[in-house]
């Protein structure tokens, strides 16, 4: 029997993933493929992201069943009621990134500080931030809950400290994403080039890709805001909420809101539409927080052709000062986010 030397074209075809089958890490190893002098670090980084969200949204399944709703009894640095669920996916994360030897610091919701991981090592390339679990406000009443995340790169001006590492613009991220725990698992990240989304198969515990490069709509009929704090939104707000409601778009849309913006998130890049948390009066600066809600979701965003905005100018451009740092979010479809602009007068 002769054996070809090059691959066939069915091997091909099974390696790309065309029979239904590719898992995110197949996706991760294949995207570190092209990029020359690729080592493995990232998608072992990424592995750690993935091991954990699979342990929490294991957790998330059996809520109701197991000790895991309701408070903690303790707050978190932003004065918010830690929920039980919080603080388990909290250190589910810090354990499984722990492992990861690329990683020189990861700065969580949960914590006040950063914390050093393998920060020394001349192997530490990359930083994580992010939410461990977004929405908890939802958890005791069986709603989509998320983990976002982000990932910087190590500075390359040679600078050692803790805010040089996590302190960076949106726009320098290697990768972001989230994990959304709703009628199925999924996760949606970008490295920069698309967006990915896969969907956790329960029975084999592998994320498997359901949603390649996913693309905003130009258009959606979905606006989600929390209309509650509607008197409080500086004018230029109100004012665009009226100018959607009165058709000023070309059409008649819905409102839509959760509360657990990985969700809101999730169904306006599927749908189209737009996402905002504007400056209220009980939080004059937004109630996101920059680094590691807002960012991720202005990554995708921008990769899937959308946009995302703090009223003022380019989420991603923001310089961050501090860890917690929050901001005004308008994150949307191109028509809402050109219409928005206008009333920002940008
Ligand atoms: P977290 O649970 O991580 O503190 O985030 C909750 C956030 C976000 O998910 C959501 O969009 C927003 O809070 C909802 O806030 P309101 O209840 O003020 O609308
Ligand atoms: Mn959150
Ligand atoms: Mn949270």
């Amino acid at each position: 029997m002769t054996v070809p030397n090059e691959p066939g074209a069915d091997f091909d075809r099974f390696q790309r993933g065309e029979n239904g089958l590719l898992t995110v890490q197949q996706h991760i190893l294949r995207e570190q493929g092209r990029s020359p002098g690729a080592t493995g670090e990232f998608s072992w980084l990424l592995s750690g992201i993935t091991l954990a969200t699979k342990m929490i949204a294991s957790r998330v399944r059996q809520a109701g069943l197991t000790d895991i709703i309701g408070e903690y009894g303790r707050s978190n640095i932003q004065g918010e009621k830690q929920q039980k669920l919080d603080v388990y996916a909290n250190e589910t994360l810090l354990h499984c990134l722990s492992w990861r030897d690329s990683i020189g610091f990861v700065a969580s919701e949960e914590n006040e500080l950063p914390m050093a991981v393998h920060h020394g090592s001349p192997s530490a390339k990359y930083a994580v931030v992010f939410d461990p679990l977004d929405g908890s406000s939802n958890i005791d009443v069986n709603v989509s809950v998320g983990t976002t995340f982000s990932v910087l790169r190590r500075p390359d001006d040679g600078r050692e400290d803790v805010s040089a590492w996590v302190l960076q613009p949106g726009k320098v991220q290697v990768a972001a994403g989230y994990v959304l725990y709703g009628s199925s698992t999924m996760l949606v990240y970008t490295t920069g080039n698309g967006v990915h989304g896969f969907t956790l198969d329960p029975a084999v515990g592998a994320y498997i890709m359901s949603h390649e490069n996913i693309r905003m709509p130009i258009q959606g009929g979905y606006y989600s805001v929390n209309e509650a704090y509607h008197n409080e939104f500086p004018e230029m707000y109100r004012a665009y909420l009226d100018h959607i409601r009165k058709g000023g778009l070309g059409k008649r849309y819905s409102t839509r809101y959760i509360g657990s913006m990985v969700a809101d998130f999730h169904r306006t890049l599927l749908k189209g539409g737009v996402f905002l948390y504007p400056p209220t009066a009980e939080s004059p600066g937004g109630k996101l927080r920059l680094l590691y809600e807002a960012n991720p979701i202005a990554f995708l965003a921008e990769q899937a052709g959308g946009s995302a905005t703090d009223g003022r100018g380019r989420i991603l451009d923001i310089q961050p000062r501090s860890i917690h740092q929050r901001t005004p979010l308008v994150v949307g479809s191109q028509k809402e986010m050109e219409a928005f602009a206008k009333f920002a007068g940008k």
